[in-house]
């Protein structure tokens, strides 16, 4: 009887694992109310929509010579605790072939139908490119529509909101108009999933402060050049000793990310829709740190820089 027992349960732990092991811990983000989703592509983690964002170019190209029409970028994050995500994507066009950059993830694309394909993420921290024979680009010309997938790791030191000296923007459409100045009395700045804040931020202090979140940094509604940003969406010039995590940054009206003081970090963050010059990626000053980041941009990607006067 005993014998038994334990072979059932055996059985049943092992079925158990299997379902474990087969199993991922997938979170998909919120999608912010009052914001188009993308009409280029539709993208299914584990057989659920997960809102996927467009940034075009064209209001850019209107604004300045230089920028080209009829861009796009479109992306979409999730964050990934263990096993693997199964990602789908549905196309407008038919294709033959499609790839997963950078090739050295492994991860094989297949077309498993029409206008649609199918690759497998076994991991967190994994920035891909997804690209389609109808719209590979070259050497001469970039990818019309592009397709970003980020599979984040999941958020740790989510702050609650009314935390003194936290900024928190929860899921939504939030408009700072233009960069929000950080005062001596914040040390952090929270954008939740789902949080869609249109401007930037800027330190005027002598603390450190921490931005991040899986939020989406937008610069799309500001002139290039606007004179209400300070050189970047996000300035730390002022400081030391600041991080910036896990955001989406986009089609900023100067740089994406500037902080020319000391010892700072840029990590997990994600810059897309570079449509105008001098949208560089990252300029950091001394002992400065970027790691585990995806950079879009249309000047510098990381501009290394001595510490200024
Ligand atoms: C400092 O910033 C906070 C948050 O934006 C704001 O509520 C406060 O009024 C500011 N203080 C001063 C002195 O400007």
């Amino acid at each position: 009887m005993g014998v038994l027992n334990g072979a059932r349960n055996l059985k049943f732990l092992f079925i158990l694992l299997t379902i474990k092991f087969i199993g991922a811990d997938v979170t998909l983000y919120p999608h912010p109310s009052g914001i188009r989703s993308s009409d280029k592509f539709t993208v299914y983690v584990n057989h659920q929509q997960s809102f996927t964002y467009i940034s075009t170019s064209d209001h850019r190209a209107q604004e300045v010579q230089h920028a080209h029409s009829h861009r796009s970028v479109s992306w979409t994050s999730f964050s990934i605790t263990r096993g693997h995500a199964i990602v789908e994507v549905h196309t407008q066009t038919d294709f033959r072939q499609c790839i997963v950059r950078p090739k050295h993830y492994g991860y094989h694309c297949k077309r498993t139908g029409t206008k649609t394909a199918q690759f497998t993420i076994d991991s967190n921290r994994r920035m891909m490119s997804v690209e389609f024979d109808y719209d590979y680009g070259s050497t001469h010309k970039d990818i019309t529509d592009k397709l970003l997938i980020f599979a984040d790791p999941p958020e740790t030191d989510v702050p609650k909101p009314n935390t003194l000296g936290v900024l928190f923007y929860s899921a939504g459409v939030t408009d700072l108009g233009g960069q929000k100045h950080l005062n001596a009395s914040v040390q952090e700045v929270y954008l939740a999933p789902g949080a869609y804040v249109h401007g930037g931020f800027i330190t005027t202090g002598h603390q450190s402060v921490k931005i991040h979140g899986r939020g989406v940094l937008s610069g799309e509604k500001y002139k290039f050049h606007d004179s209400r940003f300070n050189y970047a969406l996000i300035n730390m010039d002022k400081g030391s000793h600041h991080t910036v995590e896990g955001l989406v940054l986009v089609d900023p009206p100067y740089y994406f990310h500037r902080a020319l003081s000391v010892h700072n970090t840029m990590r997990n963050m994600k810059t897309v829709g570079a449509w105008t010059y001098n949208s560089d990626g990252v300029s950091l000053g001394d002992n400065g740190l970027v790691e585990d980041s995806f950079i879009m941009a249309n000047d510098d990607s990381i501009k290394v820089t001595y510490l200024r006067d």
